[in-house]
């Protein structure tokens, strides 16, 4: 059992294995947010919270001589607009009379064993009786609205889930200008907010601001996820480091616009609302109808180590679906960086050839591969077979490929249109643009209206008829522009703020179709690189890649940002050519593999151009992949240097049973005359002897871990290290 309620004190307590969340269904039927953070058991922790008029705080007519606990300071679960509380608010409704703001009271609660399930959005879902649900009815009188509020308690994950949906019980439309999925309330401490902030090629770079008096906001209203901001937060503490303090991860299960605002109210108390963006959003439900908010993730811990652990461990297991969710993946080269558009059969063969024979198992044809397609001005939206470049066919080319014994996948952007394509000269209405104004065009395409039935059964139909007729065993999904113009023709006027919203619940249709039909294909998401790298696109596609930028230098401080929140298996890197093709820098061989190695593994460069001995030297890094896989990408990942450390990047993992760890270090600038690098390694067993392969040295896991491990001297440009840990049977300290 893992959500306790206790009938007299009406108190609720989730509890997982180490922390535990505690709500109130005080005397008006209003319900209090009381407690998250360290497991405390069941206790009743109404104590804690204090009440005083701040000076004529507003309070509920119920109250009335008693003013002391206001609506604006009691911290709440779901608070609304216009009720009383001036903090950022969750919900802002638009009732019958026109009237904004809603006042929830407790109507029902429910317990269940197992794990919600939201309408048209993708959720975490229960892995075999590890979830219990509780979902709580309140109700708003004077809009009719009904508010359900679910958690999900993964006990022994340390995960708990939320969503709200907001159902119309009454007999007039009401309009929602806001519906988040999730507000925190922390009453007491001092708080830092942690985000990822970033750019096209260089994505998810942490940033940490003490939270001043105000409202800090950050998010995207792009249409997708994006590259600038990502629906994952940390709330610290002014002390939390890597090992030690309290932190809270919030994480939207979502691939959209959305909105984090993290306030510091005058009280001091800090209130995180996490959920859809509500810029250009606006959603009016008929009476009977009901707006369901995406889901929400939320892990307390101590230590941005640990935390990454629960999120990692959580969207493995219990976000990424399908046979490749857990399973090895394979090893991949793209022709993206190795020919571009220019592609012609021949020379794709030619690629494939030289990926069998280094090991690789998929070869993925990239875009330029479809009819029109001879730069990236014109045909997306033609998906057939480009015959000037495939005279044979695409058939012919997939059973060639295939003959060599490897794999063929095949890029796709389905959601767009370039406007020279026949799609949209048949079909203009189905691009998203403001009726009588030129639309913002981006990589000079537009894009599909995926809120659109007609559109998403088109695409269903050619990306099914694509894969059913040819071996095609993966597909990169890629969508390269922002939104904009954001109108859509199937709407009335009404409606159009529905449309942001609408156009990602038709990309999680489509992508629910076409992965339930074609379970063995697997699906790689991406954006222009790392746009659209969330835990929504992670319920189908479980590896997304991660940044257009491949350079391995570069590809450090996105891997690390990343890694805060996202798993190292679902971050797709590659190797790429030398000097690199986005930054020019020139590093080596080993030090690109090393850095690639980290995630879900491929090449991405002209294997036909490469000298034998470079070939050679791949096909022992894939077999040295291969060998290390079940530790790099299943493990428990540590990040073992911060950003001020310039000098060199290292990270390890360590098997969960800790027999095995790899600890990687690549050093960015040569600082000459300085001592070795010198790490303290992390997570291993201390009583244990573990022998370091690479140089014949055996130390106990608490010498590694208290005293370090110190490198050769490592000079030269951009040189990396491996070290491979493995524990001596048999022996200890
Ligand atoms: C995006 C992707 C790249 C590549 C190109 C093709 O930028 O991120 O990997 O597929 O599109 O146009």
């Amino acid at each position: 059992m893992s959500i306790h309620y206790h009938d007299s004190t009406r108190l609720l307590t989730l509890r997982t294995a180490s922390s535990s969340y505690q709500l109130q269904i005080d005397e008006l039927g209003f319900l209090r947010h009381l407690y998250y953070g360290r497991d405390t058991g069941t206790a009743d922790l109404r104590y804690l919270h204090r009440f005083y008029d701040l000076g004529f705080s507003g309070n509920h007519y119920e109250h009335r001589m008693e003013r002391a606990p206001s609506p604006d300071t009691i911290p709440q679960e779901y608070a609304s607009s216009g009720a009383g509380d001036y903090r950022v608010p969750a919900v802002v409704a638009v009732g019958p009379s026109g009237h904004r703001g809603t006042d929830w009271r407790y109507v029902s609660h429910e317990i269940r064993p197992g794990k919600y399930t939201l309408a048209g959005l993708p959720t975490s879902f229960d892995n075999g009786g590890e979830c219990e649900t509780l979902t709580l009815t309140l109700r708003d009188d004077a809009s009719g609205l009904t508010l359900l509020l679910h958690y999900g308690v993964f006990a022994a994950l340390d995960i708990i889930t939320r969503a709200a949906e907001l159902r119309n019980d009454g007999d007039t439309p009401v309009t929602l200008e806001k519906a988040a999925s999730v507000c925190l309330d922390l009453p007491f401490g001092e708080w830092d907010l942690m985000h990822f902030h970033g750019r096209h090629c260089f994505e998810r770079q942490p940033e940490r601001l003490p939270l001043p008096h105000g409202v800090v906001s950050v998010g995207s209203e792009r249409g997708m996820s994006s590259h600038q901001h990502n629906p994952f937060v940390i709330l610290c503490g002014r002390e939390t480091t890597e090992d030690a303090g309290d932190c809270y991860g919030l994480m939207l299960v979502y691939s959209g616009s959305f909105r984090c605002d993290a306030e510091r109210s005058q009280t001091g108390s800090v209130r995180a609302v996490l959920g859809v963006s509500p810029l250009d959003f606006s959603w009016t439900l008929q009476p009977g109808e009901t707006f369901t908010a995406p889901e929400a993730l939320l892990a307390f811990a101590e230590g941005f180590t640990q935390l990454s652990h629960r999120f990692h461990r959580f969207l493995r297991r219990n976000i990424c679906r399908g046979k490749f969710a857990l399973s090895r993946r394979p090893v991949l080269v793209n022709s993206w960086e190795a020919a571009y558009f220019d592609l012609d059969a021949d020379r794709l063969v030619s690629l494939a050839k030289e990926a069998k024979d280094v090991g690789a198992e998929l070869f993925v044809l990239d875009d330029g591969w479809f009819r029109g397609r001879t730069d990236d001005n014109a045909g997306l939206g033609d998906w057939f077979e480009n015959r000037e470049k495939l005279p044979r066919g695409l058939g012919d080319l997939v059973e060639r490929i295939t003959a060599l014994g490897v794999q063929f996948g095949i890029w796709i952007e389905p959601e767009m249109v370039n406007e020279n394509s026949d799609l949209y000269r048949a079909h203009p209405d189905w691009a998203l643009a403001v009726p009588g104004r030129a639309p913002i065009m981006a990589r000079n395409q537009l894009v599909l209206d995926m809120s659109r039935a007609d559109v998403r059964d088109y695409l269903f139909n050619v990306f099914s008829a694509l894969l059913r007729e040819h071996d095609i065993s993966y597909v990169k999904w890629d969508m390269n522009r922002s939104l904009s113009d954001v109108y859509s023709h199937a709407l009335p006027a009404a409606r159009q703020g529905e449309v942001l919203h609408r156009y990602v619940l038709g990309v999680y249709d489509l992508l629910e179709r076409l992965t339930s039909a074609f379970p063995d294909v697997l699906f790689e998401g991406c954006a222009g690189g790392g746009g659209r790298f969330d835990a929504g696109i992670l319920c189908y596609c479980p590896q997304i890649w991660l940044s257009d930028d491949t350079d391995p230098i570069e590809r450090l401080k996105i891997q690390r940002g990343t890694s805060f929140g996202y798993p190292m298996s679902a971050m797709g890197a590659h190797v790429s050519a030398s000097p690199n093709h986005q930054t020019g820098r020139t590093t080596p061989m080993e030090t690109r593999a090393v850095v690639a190695m980290a995630g879900a593994f491929g090449y991405e460069l002209d294997l036909t151009k490469l000298p034998q001995a470079e070939k050679d030297a791949i096909r022992a890094q894939i077999a040295r992949f291969r060998a290390d896989e079940d530790t790099t990408l299943c493990g428990l990942y540590y990040r073992l240097t911060d950003e001020r450390n310039t000098w060199f990047t290292a990270w390890q993992t360590v098997s969960e049973d800790q027999k095995r760890s790899i600890v990687s270090l690549v050093v960015q600038n040569v600082e000459p005359y300085k001592s070795a690098p010198h790490l303290r390694l992390k997570g291993l067993d201390p009583d244990a002897v573990y022998e370091i392969e690479e140089e014949h040295i055996a130390a106990s896991g608490a010498a590694l871990m208290h005293a370090g491990y110190t490198f050769p001297k490592m000079l030269g440009d951009y040189p990396a290290a491996q070290l491979h840990l493995k524990k001596k049977e048999g022996e200890s300290a």
